[in-house]
């Protein structure tokens, strides 16, 4: 008998992987790492801790490559404000929206923003996240930005979450300073910090926020620097961010609900990962876009939850599976895929999770159904039974 630390039997698998669905096998863990998948029950191998997932449906961990996790106070009193047919932009021009959250997050001691971030941290692995990606932008100056990536990098230590770093310094332009000092500081001691602290940068260009030529000064300066390049664009109108940040090599362009189609011609000759956002689209009530044409030129298409106070309060990837599949042209397997392998290629992470594969990181989830079909099906139902992250079981 070969020694392993750990054995789900009876699994059936959906790997993500050229191994394909596997209706009932075994997948084997030494360490953090799958040394072995099995198509079928019988294996060579024995270990101390042995699940018999009695034929549920197992799972890649799942990859949120797109939140705002990090942030002090709710903004809930916000859905009041849309029942009345409030905007998103007038909400913010009142003071709310970022805004608010900006100065709820200052003002937290870090302790306090710690506690109340591991709290979302906890209910991401609920619900099968067990990586996701953590913008900072609550912050808006050097200190509270600081702040943010201390609570970023302190989860990824002592939570069980794996958390990656992006910078998001150009969220919106501070209430409290000149916008040219602000771009000032972004462009030289704000790159300093995000070489420092994080693995990604990114901006928010659209109405409200950057602009293109803004954006098009700081993605260059940030690539100057050796930094990898994200962007929020196209989620109220297109600026032209879309074609630029895709021409410049961006790892990822997320919400793209505006595009035009020069840009879609950009993402189509790019590297470049579209990460769709359906959670925005259901809680500012605005036309989901339609990602068929995206799947069908065969881009990796991403799906994310952008989990913030504001425009999506929710952690659950399968739940953006779901809208996903019944409002934006997703196939149930492509929108598995949004959140496993092109979601973990959307941080550059693709060759160490997103799939169930020989050597990766053991990042499983086994579920309570027996067919993915059912878990798209019970939209709102959390059916993530067992999370495992690096081998261990949380
Ligand atoms: O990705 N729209 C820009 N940024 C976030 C929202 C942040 C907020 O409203 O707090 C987003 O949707
Ligand atoms: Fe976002």
């Amino acid at each position: 008998m070969l020694q392993a630390d750990l054995i789900i039997e009876h699994a059936h698998m959906m790997t993500i992987s050229s191994l394909g669905e596997i209706v009932s096998g075994t997948l084997v863990v030494r360490g953090e790492a799958i040394i072995d998948i099995i198509d079928g029950d019988t294996h060579p191998y024995t270990a101390k801790r042995i699940i018999d997932a009695g034929g549920a449906l197992v799972l890649p961990g799942f990859v949120d490559c797109h939140t705002h996790l990090v942030h002090s106070g709710s903004r809930a009193n916000e859905l009041q404000y849309r029942l009345q047919g409030m905007s998103y932009q007038e909400i913010q021009q009142r003071g709310g929206g970022i805004y608010a959250s900006v100065r709820a997050t200052r003002a937290a001691d870090p302790e306090t923003l710690y506690r109340e971030s591991l709290e979302r941290a906890n209910m991401c692995l609920e619900h099968g996240t067990t990586t996701a990606e953590i913008k900072t932008g609550y912050g808006l100056e050097p200190a509270a930005e600081k702040k943010m990536f201390d609570v970023i990098h302190r989860l990824n230590k002592e939570s069980d979450l794996e958390t990656v770093a992006t910078f998001l310094g150009p969220h919106v332009y501070p209430e409290d300073q000149e916008p040219e000092k602000y771009l000032d500081w972004l462009l030289h001691e704000g790159l300093d910090l995000a070489k420092d602290q994080a693995e990604f940068v990114d901006i928010y260009c659209d109405i409200g926020a950057y602009s293109f030529a803004d954006t098009e000064q700081f993605l260059k300066a940030a690539k100057e620097k050796g930094l990898a390049l994200k962007i929020h664009s196209g989620q109220f109108e297109s600026l032209g961010a879309t074609g630029l940040a895709a021409d410049m090599s961006a790892v990822s362009v997320d919400h793209l609900d505006h595009v035009a189609p020069a840009e879609f011609d950009a993402l189509l000759r790019s590297d470049t990962v579209p990460v769709f956002l359906p959670g925005c689209s259901y809680y500012l009530r605005s036309t989901y876009p339609d990602a068929r044409p995206y799947l069908d030129a065969g881009m990796p298409v991403a799906l994310a939850t952008d989990y913030n106070p504001g425009t999506c309060p929710s952690l659950s990837l399968p739940i953006m599976m779901s809208l996903a599949v019944m409002h934006m042209g997703f196939t149930t397997e492509e929108a598995l895929k949004a959140v496993t392998i092109n979601a973990a290629k959307a941080i550059n992470r693709e060759d160490r999770i997103g799939s169930i594969e020989k050597g990766k990181q053991a990042d499983i989830v086994i579920t309570s159904v027996k067919n993915f079909d059912d878990m798209i099906a019970m939209f709102g139902v959390n059916c993530v039974d067992i999370v495992i992250k690096k081998g261990k079981t949380i």
